[in-house]
């Protein structure tokens, strides 16, 4: 798909991987509305000449709001990114786990993609070629032992995406994944891994979109699929120590 004078909602484009998707696709001459939280990240994105809907995704309520504010613009959407994700910490090796942590977790991770595309797939269904990009995580693959309620979440949602795609399969919706690996973000901040550039994820992840291809699979995530496809148990022994 050319994404020359598309028009695309991109969950968290305030930050890290989203803000690049927003810039390189802004670039390329896509109308793109984004969503963000921090009041700070969503002045500095409007003043970078994007529009944004402040929205908390990690309720139904915020999700709603999300959906009740894109209504009231009254576009017609060619492209929707579920890109807003957040990580947390939940290793019983370092003492109690927070559950109302790993709820806003999961619901901003899982919950509130499905409730976009719940609301938004009849509309993307009307128009001649659109997408629906959920980015979900190598870590969708195969597990991290300190992070399991984010590795479950990707995971769901990466079955979710395929289970997704053969239902709009022969429509003029291509339904696609995008498997990043650790990327230099604020996600990462102290993460010692060797980390790709959120510029490099952004620019493979449009690619994906713009050669309609079915996954975006990048840098490392490409080798974690390749050795699960041959030893499921080694690529579950690498994963487990990130
Ligand atoms: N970085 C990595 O290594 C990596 C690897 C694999 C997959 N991913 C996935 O890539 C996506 C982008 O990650 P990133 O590294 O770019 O993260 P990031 O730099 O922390 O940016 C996350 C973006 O999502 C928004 N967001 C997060 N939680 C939200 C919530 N509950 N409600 C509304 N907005 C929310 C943030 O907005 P505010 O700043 O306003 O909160 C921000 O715009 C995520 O889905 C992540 O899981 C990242």
């Amino acid at each position: 798909m050319n994404v020359s004078g598309k028009t695309v909602l991109l969950t968290g484009g305030t930050n890290g991987i989203g803000r690049e998707i927003a810039l390189q696709m802004q670039a390329k001459g896509a109308q793109v509305i984004t969503t963000g939280r921090n009041p700070d990240r969503v002045a500095a994105t409007r003043a970078a000449g994007f529009e944004v809907i402040e929205a908390d995704l990690s309720s139904a309520q915020g999700v709603d709001g999300l959906i009740a504010a894109w209504g009231e613009m009254g576009r017609e959407l060619d492209i929707l990114i579920n890109n807003a994700g957040q990580l947390v910490d939940h290793d019983f090796r370092n003492g109690a786990v927070d559950p109302d942590a790993a709820d806003d977790c999961i619901y901003a991770n899982l919950n509130a993609p499905l409730r976009l595309i719940a609301a938004l797939t009849g509309g993307l269904k009307s128009r001649p070629h659109a997408a629906i990009v959920n980015v979900t995580s190598g870590l969708a693959i195969s597990p991290a032992a300190r992070t399991p309620v984010y590795c479950a979440t990707k995971s769901a949602l990466r079955f979710y995406t395929l289970a997704l795609r053969e239902q709009l399969k022969g429509t003029n919706v291509q339904v696609i994944e995008a498997l990043p690996p650790v990327v230099d973000t604020q996600m990462n901040d102290g993460n010692p891994m060797k980390k790709m550039s959120a510029e490099e994820c952004a620019r493979q992840i449009i690619v994906a979109i713009e050669k309609d291809r079915d996954e975006a699979n990048i840098g490392l995530s490409r080798a974690l699929r390749w050795v699960e496809s041959v030893s499921p148990s080694l690529v579950r022994k690498i994963t487990l120590s990130f």
